[in-house]
C-alpha cells in the first residue's frame, strides 16, 4: 500500500472501502455544496507569517477545551451514522481519541449507543451530542443515559430542526442498515473488508433509538424519519430546559451569526461552536472560518468559541486557534481515517494532524499553542 502521508490519501481509501451510500453521506454537503467547498478553500487563503531563528525546543500543543486538558485544540465532531464508515466506528474512534488526549463527541444519529461507546472506553469521559426530538421522554431519557454514561459535557446541536437537502443520499436511498438491493449488493460485494466487519457486530442500525423510541424499528428512510421526528419548534427555552435537564458542561453548536452568538451567551452555556454542519444545511451560508473573527469579537471574552467546518490539516487548526477559536472539531477528517483503516486510521489523522500543527507553529515562531494569536498571520490575508 502506498505511504500514507496526509488526510486525502484516507479520504482517497476510504472512497475504495467504503460502501457508497455511507462514503457519500460523509463527503456531502447541501444542495450545491459551496459552502461545504467554501470551508476548506477559505482556510487556504489565509497566510502564515514564517519567522526564522526562534529557539524551536520544548514545543507544546497542550491546552485545554471547557477547561478539560487536550493533547492539542482538537476534538472529534459528533457524526452520524459513524459505525456505518467502519463496523463499530464510534467505539474505535473514541478508543483513538481516548489513547491520544482528547475529546470524542458521540453523536445522537450513532449506530454505537452510547452504553456501548463508554463500555468499549472502560468509563472514560466522552462528549454526548444531542439532538432534541419531539418525543420529551426519550430526550429526558437520552440525558439520563448520558449521565449514567460519565459523559463529561453535552454538545447541543441547534442547527439541525429541519435537514439540509443532500441530493446523493436521496438519490442512494441512504438507510442503516442498506436496503438489500440489487445496487447495493453489487456495491457492498466490492468491499470485502467492509462487509466482513459488519458481519462480526451486532451494531447495524442507530443504537440509541432504536428499542428506546416507542414504535420506532424501521428507520430506514432517514430523511422521512428525521423529518417526522426532530423538533422544528425548537427554541431558547427548550435549551433552558435541556441545561437544567443535563446540570453539566453545554456547548452549543451551529452559531454563525453574531445575534445568535449573543443568545448564545445569554444562555449561560460553557461555550459555544461556530458551525455551518459541514456545509451539510444551509448551502450558501458563509464558511466557519470567515464567520469566526466577528464573533470572536462580539462574544469571546464572555464565552468559549470552538470552530469546525474545513479542518483538514494542523494547519488549520492553527489558523483557527489563531483567530479565536479556543478548539475545532473533525468530523471528515476523522471519518476518511476511519473508513480507509478502522481505529488506526483515526489514530494516523490525529498524529498528522498533530505533527503539522507542531511543525507549522514552530516555523511561524512559536513554541507553545498558549502563545499563538493573529500575529501569526499575514496581515491582508485572514478574515477580521
Ligand atoms: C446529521 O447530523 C447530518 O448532518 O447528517
Amino acid at each position: 500500500m502506498a505511504v500514507i502521508t496526509n488526510v486525502e490519501d484516507l479520504r482517497v481509501l476510504a472512497k475504495k472501502r467504503v460502501p457508497r451510500m455511507f462514503y457519500d453521506y460523509a463527503d456531502s454537503g447541501s444542495w450545491t455544496e459551496s459552502t461545504y467547498r467554501a470551508n476548506e478553500s477559505d482556510f487556504q487563503k489565509i497566510k502564515l507569517r514564517q519567522r526564522i531563528l526562534v529557539n524551536m525546543e520544548h514545543r507544546s500543543t497542550v491546552t485545554n477545551m471547557i477547561g478539560q486538558r487536550v493533547a492539542m485544540p482538537v476534538a472529534i465532531a459528533p457524526t452520524g451514522l459513524t459505525g456505518m464508515q467502519h463496523a463499530d466506528g464510534e467505539i474505535l474512534a473514541a478508543k483513538a481519541a481516548r489513547d491520544f488526549g482528547i475529546p470524542f463527541t458521540l453523536s445522537t444519529m450513532s449506530i454505537c449507543s452510547i452504553e456501548d461507546v463508554a463500555q468499549g472506553t472502560d468509563g472514560h469521559p466522552f462528549w454526548f451530542q444531542l439532538y432534541v426530538m419531539k418525543d420529551r421522554d426519550f430526550i429526558e431519557r437520552l440525558i439520563e443515559r448520558a449521565k449514567a454514561a460519565n459523559c463529561s459535557a453535552l454538545v447541543l446541536t441547534l442547527d439541525l430542526q429541519i435537514l439540509g437537502q443532500r441530493h446523493k443520499d436521496l438519490k442512494n436511498g441512504l438507510s442503516a442498515p442498506p436496503k438489500m438491493t440489487l445496487a447495493n449488493l453489487i456495491d457492498i460485494a466490492t468491499k470485502p473488508r467492509w462487509a466482513m466487519g459488519m458481519l462480526g457486530t451486532p451494531r447495524r442500525q442507530f443504537g440509541n433509538i432504536v428499542g428506546h423510541v416507542k414504535g420506532v424499528t424501521d428507520m430506514s428512510k432517514l430523511s422521512e424519519w428525521t423529518s417526522s421526528q426532530f423538533d422544528p419548534a425548537l427554541n431558547w427555552g427548550d435549551v433552558e430546559w435541556i441545561k437544567k435537564r443535563w446540570g453539566g458542561k453545554l456547548i452549543l453548536k451551529g452559531i454563525q451569526d453574531v445575534e445568535d452568538a449573543r443568545m448564545a451567551v445569554n444562555s449561560g452555556a460553557d461555550a459555544l461552536i461556530v458551525s455551518n454542519h459541514g456545509g451539510r444545511q444551509l448551502d450558501g451560508a458563509n464558511s466557519s472560518i470567515q464567520s469566526l473573527p466577528a464573533i470572536v469579537d462580539a462574544v469571546g471574552k464572555q464565552i468559549e468559541i470552538h470552530m469546525d467546518g474545513g479542518i483538514r490539516s494542523g494547519q488549520d487548526v492553527l489558523k483557527a486557534r489563531a483567530l479565536g477559536a479556543q478548539g475545532c472539531y473533525i468530523g471528515r477528517a476523522f471519518l476518511y481515517g476511519l473508513g480507509a483503516m478502522g481505529g488506526p486510521g483515526v489514530t494516523k489523522v490525529l498524529e498528522m494532524l498533530h505533527k503539522e500543527l507542531d511543525l507549522t507553529m514552530a516555523f511561524c515562531g512559536h513554541t507553545d499553542i498558549e502563545t499563538v494569536d493573529k500575529s501569526l498571520l499575514l496581515p491582508g490575508t485572514y478574515p477580521t
